[in-house]
């Protein structure tokens, strides 16, 4: 799938595990100028946000796609991901995410995505659903999140069909 949106520049991939305020730098670069719409207001509850941020579910096909994707989600920056073998250059920086929707409740999920320095305040994990407190992001881009509404959504809904962990 090319999901590839104009007005990206084309970048050489690098291996994780060099240059990762660089790369987190890139990362909000390159897809911050993807979201178009703005941070709407959700409610967090016990560590986790219960709601959809969209008010419907996510589609986990194009979830995967997102996360897989070096331009959009970046997630195998740091990730391994062992379900998604055809990508080469995973990170090893951050867990794999094989068994994420077995370790973790959907509300769980979603509040990682949007906000992970609500679990861990030195995470080096962007938060993909928020303009406020980034300190590693472009001036140029404030006030628009990573990921839009309904990309967090397709992310979480594909993360929540991984229930095994594969070894
Ligand atoms: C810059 C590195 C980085 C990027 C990019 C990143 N993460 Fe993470 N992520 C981490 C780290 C490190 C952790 C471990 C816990 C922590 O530090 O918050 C983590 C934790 C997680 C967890 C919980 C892990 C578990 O199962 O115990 C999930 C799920 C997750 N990330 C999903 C994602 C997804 C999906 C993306 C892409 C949309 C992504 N991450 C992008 C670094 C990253």
């Amino acid at each position: 799938m090319n999901r590839t949106p104009s007005g990206l520049r084309s970048h050489s991939q690098k291996p994780a595990g060099t240059l990762v305020p660089g790369l987190v730098a890139l990362l909000a670069s390159l897809a911050a100028a993807q979201a178009q719409d703005r941070v709407k207001p959700y409610a967090v509850v016990r560590e986790a946000i219960p709601l959809s941020l969209t008010g419907k579910p996510g589609d986990p096909a194009r979830g995967r796609a997102i996360v897989a994707n070096r331009q959009v989600g970046l997630c195998l920056l740091c990730h391994s991901a062992s379900i998604i073998p055809e990508e080469q250059f995973q990170g090893d920086l951050a867990p794999d995410l094989a068994g994420a929707g077995s370790r973790w409740k959907i509300g769980e999920l979603r509040l990682r995505i949007v906000d992970a320095g609500r679990f861990n305040a030195n995470t080096i994990m962007p938060a993909y659903y928020k303009t406020g407190g980034l300190t590693r992001v472009g001036s140029s881009f404030a006030g628009k999140p990573i990921l839009s509404a309904e990309q967090i959504e397709d992310v979480v809904a594909y993360l929540a069909t991984l229930r095994e962990v594969k070894k």
